[in-house]
C-alpha cells in the first residue's frame, strides 16, 4: 500500500499534530479546518468542545483497558479455562486485531461522519493496539516458551502463522515508538511513509489468524477479520482513485 494518493493512516498517531511543512494536505492529522477531505461527502458536524474531547479520551481509555481487567478478573477467580496459556495468549491476540481494525476505522469514520475529532482518538487506539501486541508476545514469549530463545528462534522460521505474526509485531514497534509528537516533527513526511506500514500490519494481522485457525479448520472468524479489514483498506483505495481522477480532470 504504497500510494500516494491513499490517506495516511498515521495508525499510532493521531493527537499529536504535525507541522504543515512535515505534512502533506492529505495527512490524516490535519486540523479540522485545515482539512477539506475530512467533511468531504459527509454533512458538517457540530464542533465537539475541548471538554467533551476530554471524556471522550477518558472513557476511551476506560473501555480499552476492558480486555485486561477481564484477563485479570478471570485470573484472579479462576476462570482462565483448563489451559489458561492458550486463553491468555488467544484472548490478547484476538484484541491486538480487534484494536488494529478499530484504528484503522477512525479515518473512514471520520471521512463518513465529518465528526474530524475522531482523530485525536486515534493515536490512543493504536498504542492499546500495540499494548496488548505487546502483552500477547510477552505471554508467547514468557508464559510459553520460557524465554528459550533458541526455540522461539526455531519457531518463528518453521511455522509460518508464527513467521508472519512475529512480522506484524516488529512493524508494529517503530509506529509506536514515532507516534509522539516530537517524533512527527523530526521524520517530516517519512513518518507519513513509516505510518502506512499500519496496511501491511493488517494484512500480516489476518494472515496469522487465518494460518493459524486453518490448521483448526475453523476459519469463521478470521474470515469476518478478513472481510473487516478488506473493506476498512478498500474504502482508502476507493478514495485514492477518486481523487486521483479528480486531480486528473482538474489537470
Ligand atoms: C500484530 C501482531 C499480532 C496479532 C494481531 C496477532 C493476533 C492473533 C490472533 C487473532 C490469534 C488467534 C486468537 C484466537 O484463536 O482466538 C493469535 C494467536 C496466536 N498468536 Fe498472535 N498475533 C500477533 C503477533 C504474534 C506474535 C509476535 C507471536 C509470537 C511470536 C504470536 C503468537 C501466537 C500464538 C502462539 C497464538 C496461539 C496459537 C494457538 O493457540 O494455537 N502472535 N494471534
Amino acid at each position: 500500500m504504497n500510494e500516494p494518493q491513499v490517506e495516511p493512516q498515521g495508525a499510532l498517531q493521531g493527537a499529536a499534530r504535525a507541522p504543515k511543512s512535515a505534512m502533506p494536505s492529505t495527512s490524516g492529522m490535519a486540523t479540522p479546518t485545515a482539512s477539506p477531505r475530512v467533511t468531504a461527502g459527509a454533512r458538517r458536524a457540530a464542533p465537539v468542545t475541548p471538554r467533551q474531547l476530554v471524556i471522550a479520551k477518558i472513557v476511551v481509555f476506560m473501555a480499552s483497558l476492558y480486555p485486561l481487567a477481564r484477563l485479570i478478573l478471570f485470573g484472579v477467580t479462576g476462570q482462565l479455562g483448563a489451559n489458561p496459556i492458550e486463553f491468555i495468549t488467544r484472548s490478547t491476540g484476538l484484541w491486538t486485531l480487534v484494536f488494529l481494525c478499530i484504528t484503522l476505522a477512525v479515518t473512514p469514520l471520520r471521512r463518513l461522519t465529518g465528526r474530524a475529532e475522531l482523530i485525536r482518538l486515534r493515536r490512543m487506539l493504536g498504542l492499546f493496539a500495540f499494548f496488548y501486541a505487546l502483552l500477547h508476545f510477552t505471554t508467547y514469549f514468557w508464559l510459553d516458551q520460557w524465554f528459550d530463545l533458541h526455540a522461539i528462534v526455531k519457531d518463528v522460521i518453521k511455522r509460518p502463522f508464527i513467521t508472519v505474526g512475529f512480522g506484524a509485531f516488529l512493524l508494529l514497534i517503530p509506529l509506536a515508538a514515532t507516534s509522539f509528537q516530537a517524533a512527527v516533527r523530526k521524520l517530516g513526511r517519512r513518518w507519513q511513509t513509516l505510518h502506512r506500514a499500519i496496511y501491511a500490519i493488517a494484512v500480516l494481522a489476518i494472515l496469522h489468524f487465518w494460518w493459524m485457525r486453518a490448521g483448526k479448520n475453523d476459519l469463521e472468524l478470521p474470515q469476518i477479520y478478513a472481510t473487516i479489514v478488506a473493506v476498512l483498506l478498500g474504502f482508502r483505495i476507493v478514495w485514492a482513485l477518486l481523487a486521483r481522477r479528480k486531480a486528473a480532470r482538474a489537470a
